[in-house]
């Protein structure tokens, strides 16, 4: 692939100039590539109903094509427009977190090319809650196939700087609306057969979900309990998400520490536990918030800083293991693997 040159364009949240937003959804209905803003982590968009601009998105991440994308629309009206059944659990989880943090996967209308899922008879939709997404989602008038906005197998980017680090040369345009605010990807959930299914868990719990639907929102081996076992999501076999530097998650993070540091390694270091400032030679320690949806917020910024710092190796301070943290030990234990 040739290199073009990545312009990035600051758009305040608050006031979006709309002469950028019409700029990147013209892009967008000509199938360039824009990277955008959601609430989670930055999107790579495509106009999702072309079979061409979805495919650059495969090339510039890298990514696999068996790997499906989730649609980026700007009301439940516009996902009714690309899934062929609309069930009462998708009305009440529509109207509770939309715009939100919850990809829900549907059986999809013709419309949608299987560029887009893989070739699965099912398409993943969310309306994302940040103002700049939107305005680019109602200006540019079609469905948005948007994967995170990194090479495959990278870390999500929660800034538009990550994006330009992993992407530059690759995309033409990247709309910076300053850093996103949940920090790691959306939940997926599957709405396809007689159960409901969570697929990636992530910012909305599956009690949460669970709670409003009036049942129980299952894993997806069909276990209503293990919360440990594997997502069967279709991404959710890679390894993903992971920093250039070896990640392990520690019990005993003071100890594994002062071994890495005697075998010379450059040792960066997410503590959650309180903690002395540990200043020995090698070694970056950063204390990570106590709650978890603030340690999800911080959690791919941090990453990102110790890989830019150089480190060779990261130790996490392992977190506790209620469901509260679900979404965040699978995150890990994936950048571990
Ligand atoms: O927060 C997010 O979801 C971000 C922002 C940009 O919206 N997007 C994101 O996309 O994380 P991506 O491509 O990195 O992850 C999409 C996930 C993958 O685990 C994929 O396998 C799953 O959603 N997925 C998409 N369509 C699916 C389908 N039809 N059936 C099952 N899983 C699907
Ligand atoms: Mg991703």
């Amino acid at each position: 692939m040739s290199s073009i040159e990545t312009e990035v364009v600051t758009v305040d949240p608050e006031a979006a100039d709309a002469g950028v937003i019409e700029r990147a959804a013209d892009l967008i209905r000509a199938g360039d590539l824009v990277a955008f803003p959601t609430e989670t982590v930055y999107g790579l968009g495509a106009n999702a109903l072309l079979p061409e601009a979805v495919a650059a998105i495969f090339e510039a991440k890298g990514r696999p094509s068996f790997n499906p994308l989730i649609v980026h629309v700007a009301d439940v009206d516009e996902a009714k427009k690309i899934v062929a059944v609309w069930p009462p659990e998708a009305e009440i989880l529509a109207r509770a977190f939309w715009p939100g943090p919850l990809s829900i996967v549907l059986p999809r209308r013709s419309v949608v090319p299987d560029a887009v899922t893989g070739g699965r008879s099912t398409v993943a939709v969310r309306v994302p809650a940040n103002p700049v997404a939107l305005a680019l989602l109602r200006a540019s008038g079609v469905p948005v196939a948007a994967p995170s906005a990194n090479r495959s197998e990278q870390l999500s980017p929660t800034t538009a700087s990550h994006v330009l680090a992993g992407l530059s040369g690759l995309i033409p345009f990247i709309l910076d609306g300053g850093p996103t605010a949940a920090g790691i990807e959306s939940t997926v959930i599957a709405i396809t057969g007689a159960e409901v299914r969570l697929l990636r868990p992530g910012p909305i719990s599956r009690d949460e979900i669970g709670v409003l639907i009036g049942q129980t929102v299952h894993l997806p081996d069909g276990k209503p309990q293990d919360v440990h076992s594997e997502f069967a999501s279709p991404g959710q076999m890679l390894r993903h998400y992971a920093p250039r530097a070896k990640l392990s998650i520690s019990h005993h993070p003071e100890a594994e520490v002062e071994k890495l540091l005697s075998f010379g390694e450059r040792v960066g270091r997410l503590s959650y536990a309180k903690h002395a400032n540990a200043d020995l030679h090698g070694l970056t320690v950063i204390t990570m918030p106590h709650e978890p949806n603030n340690y999800a917020a911080a959690l791919y910024a941090r990453l990102h800083e110790l890989d830019s710092l150089g480190v060779t190796r990261i130790v996490v301070d392992a977190p506790p293991t209620d469901e509260r943290w679900l979404a965040i030990w699978d995150r890990l234990t994936r950048a571990s693997t």
